[in-house]
């Protein structure tokens, strides 16, 4: 699964995965950016998807990608240097 402009692999962490195994099915080999940010993902969670990590997009890929996320994006998110009271 692509996070951000890397690679994971999901195999062996699906049945582990607190969310339902059927969520990460559903993103396995695709880009899982916008779904894993959705859900607000723990700090734990951030950790864990570390230890997946294999590998890292090329350039022409990752750009591509980020276009494609752009294009999609329904909402932009918000910057992390604001806070929200
Ligand atoms: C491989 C990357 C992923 C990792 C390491 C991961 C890890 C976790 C962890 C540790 C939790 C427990 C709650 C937390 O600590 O935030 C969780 C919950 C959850 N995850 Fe993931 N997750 C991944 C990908 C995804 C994806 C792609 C989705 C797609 C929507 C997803 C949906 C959920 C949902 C719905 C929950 C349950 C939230 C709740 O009921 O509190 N996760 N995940």
């Amino acid at each position: 699964m692509i996070y951000e402009d890397q690679v994971y692999d999901v195999t062996r962490f699906v049945e582990e995965h607190p969310g339902e195994e059927e969520v990460i099915l559903n993103r396995a080999g695709k880009d899982g950016t916008g779904a894993f940010d959705e859900v607000g993902h723990s700090k734990e969670a951030h950790k864990q998807i570390r230890e997946l990590l294999i590998d890292s997009l090329d350039e022409a890929s990752a750009d591509t990608i980020t276009k494609a996320r752009l294009a999609t994006r329904k909402v932009k998110k918000t910057p992390s240097s604001v806070v929200m009271l």
